[in-house]
């Protein structure tokens, strides 16, 4: 038998139920890509034709599908010290500015979301050990969410493949890792359990409003599969999510001051921040 096929109506359907659902934007480029996946998702659930698989994956109870069709459609590059250069400012400008604020005691709270395969969270508290000198006077606590369930489980194992590791320093690397014969890298266990990882739907109101509280949000690559709007409501999402003179750290093709004026833009030596301002 054939593929079954997607029709234009079909991709307009399901373009935009899946940007409701997750803020991803998916354009007639990506039409190769979609079609792909709907096709293996309509023969791995028997299915048929896309009219039944789109049925099934909009009213089935547990929401099962939809949690795989959004694993299978999620872009989750990344990679040990990505954009090192907002890690360096993070331990030179941001920390100093917020320890100056803080009560001794209270939790320096970090949300890297999206996580993806736990690259990026990792990279943070290996960064913290490595350079920042308070670290031994402060509690701190990393986050890291992700709306795919497949890499929050890979992240969590802290296994990682040769290419993932490729930008660390030999010296970090020997230290905090050890290599399996297949060429897998394992993080130990200390940094491993330094990360607690969740799942969260940035788009989801619900989902995220018990996420409060926290002084560094790291939120880098994914903004740019979202258009204007759910990049909006990303923002105010992540302002309710900061503590007041908190910062927010994007990818380097990123900005938010397009979208929202609620933020001031923070010029640090290393990079640009943007932080919610102290009293709102
Ligand atoms: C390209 S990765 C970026 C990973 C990491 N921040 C980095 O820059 O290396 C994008 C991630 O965004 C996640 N994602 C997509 N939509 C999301 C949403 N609505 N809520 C949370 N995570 C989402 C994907 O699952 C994917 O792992």
């Amino acid at each position: 038998m054939g593929d079954p096929v997607i029709t234009v109506e079909d991709f307009r359907q399901f373009q935009e139920f899946f940007y409701r659902k997750t803020g991803i934007y998916f354009d007639e480029s990506k039409r190769y890509f979609v079609d792909r996946r709907l096709i293996d998702r309509i023969r791995d659930t028997d299915t048929t034709n896309f009219r039944r698989y789109f049925w099934f994956v909009r009213f089935q109870a547990g929401g099962e599908e939809l949690q795989k069709l959004t694993n299978v459609m999620t872009v989750n590059e990344t990679y040990f010290f990505r954009e090192e250069y907002q890690f360096k400012c993070l331990v030179r400008s941001m920390l100093p500015e917020i320890v100056k604020r803080k009560a001794l005691g209270s939790p320096i709270r970090i949300w890297c979301v999206p996580s993806s395969s736990g690259e990026e969270p990792y990279s943070i508290a290996l960064y913290l050990l490595e350079s920042w000198p308070d670290l031994d006077r402060w509690d701190v606590e990393i986050t890291a969410s992700d709306i795919d369930t497949d890499v929050l489980a890979s992240a969590a194992s802290g296994k990682f493949s040769k290419r993932s590791v490729s930008n660390l320093p030999a010296a970090v690397l020997s230290k905090y890792f050890s290599k399996s014969d297949t060429d897998e890298y394992q993080l130990c266990d200390d940094v491993r359990h330094a990360v607690d990882f969740t799942r969260v739907n940035i788009v989801d109101r619900e989902e995220t409003r018990p996420y409060r509280g926290f002084d560094i949000i790291f939120c880098r690559n994914l903004l740019i599969y979202f258009d204007d709007l759910s990049r909006r409501q990303a923002a105010e999402m992540f302002f309710d999510a900061l503590n007041p003179g908190g910062y927010i750290c994007l990818g380097h093709s990123e900005s938010m001051s397009r979208i929202v004026p609620i933020f001031k833009i923070r010029k640090f030596p290393d990079t640009i921040a943007y932080q919610k301002p102290e009293e709102t």
